[in-house]
């Protein structure tokens, strides 16, 4: 059994514990729910155990094709076992669909198809709001080096190919989605792996025939239920348990 020793960080919608084994840290999943930098908060009832099935099936689709991720294995409805790594301080965002922040920054209606991903970085400080930053920063400032930017962007949009192509199957569309990206402590440091959570927290998923966002938007914007949305996600693949089915209706 693997158990909890100490808490080694909280953030706003996850904990990580410490285990016995150095390489491995349990994350669990909060039902706090914030956006704008935590000015809008609230508690969703089962938003946690939501995020743990959906980054679990997520990130275990990825491990099977060879990109590397932290997930081990899920220990319980709010729980996974992941592996330790060095956070890179970048929010790794790519785009399909033209929303959000892109939208409002240069105009590009909403809805807008790009003519290839983009792929973006913003630098991790809530202190700053999370700036959009440029390559030659990143690698000036020493955030990644070009070596690890190269592999990043490969990363990004392999992950992008790919999870597009899942969620078309259920008739979602992936907008838009960010990833962080850790250095593996195993190999000192040169092997880099996807780490935090895949979730509707951190894409943007709109239903492909009508439209209807089934992501944070619809907290963002006040647009009903999260825990509706994301239940409809998880059961277009009908990752959850028959009780979970109906506590998180
Ligand atoms: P944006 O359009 O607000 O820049 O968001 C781009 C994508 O990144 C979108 O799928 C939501 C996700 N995202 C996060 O996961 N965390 C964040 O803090 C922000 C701002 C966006």
């Amino acid at each position: 059994m693997t158990s909890k020793k100490k808490k080694l960080y909280e953030g706003k919608a996850k904990v990580l514990y410490s285990t016995d084994n150095s390489y491995c840290v349990i994350q669990h999943f909060k039902d706090e729910a914030t956006a704008f930098n935590a000015k809008k908060k609230e508690t969703i009832e089962g938003k946690g155990v939501l995020n743990n099935f959906l980054s679990e099936f997520f990130m275990q689709k990825l491990n099977s094709i060879n990109i590397p991720t932290h997930f081990i294995k899920r220990l319980n409805m709010r729980e996974q076992l992941v592996e330790k790594c060095e956070i890179i301080p970048l929010e790794v965002v790519v785009r399909n669909i033209a929303a959000g922040s892109l939208s409002k920054r240069l105009g590009i209606q909403e809805g807008t198809r790009l003519a290839r991903p983009i792929v973006e970085f913003y630098y991790k400080d809530d202190s700053l709001n999370d700036p959009l930053v440029t390559e030659s920063q990143i690698t000036t400032f020493e955030w990644a080096s070009e070596t690890e930017l190269g592999e990043i962007f490969e990363i990004a949009l392999r992950t992008n190919d790919f999870l597009s192509g899942l969620l078309l199957a259920v008739d979602l569309t992936l907008v838009d989605f960010k990833i962080e990206i850790g250095r593996s402590l195993k190999s000192e440091g040169d092997k880099l792996i996807i780490a935090d959570e895949i979730s509707p927290d951190t894409c943007r998923l709109w239903d492909s025939k009508t439209k209807k966002r089934l992501d944070k938007d619809v907290f963002r914007l006040n647009k009903g239920s999260i825990a509706v949305a994301y239940t409809e996600v998880a059961n277009r693949f009908d990752l959850l348990p028959k009780n979970v089915k109906s506590a998180v209706k």
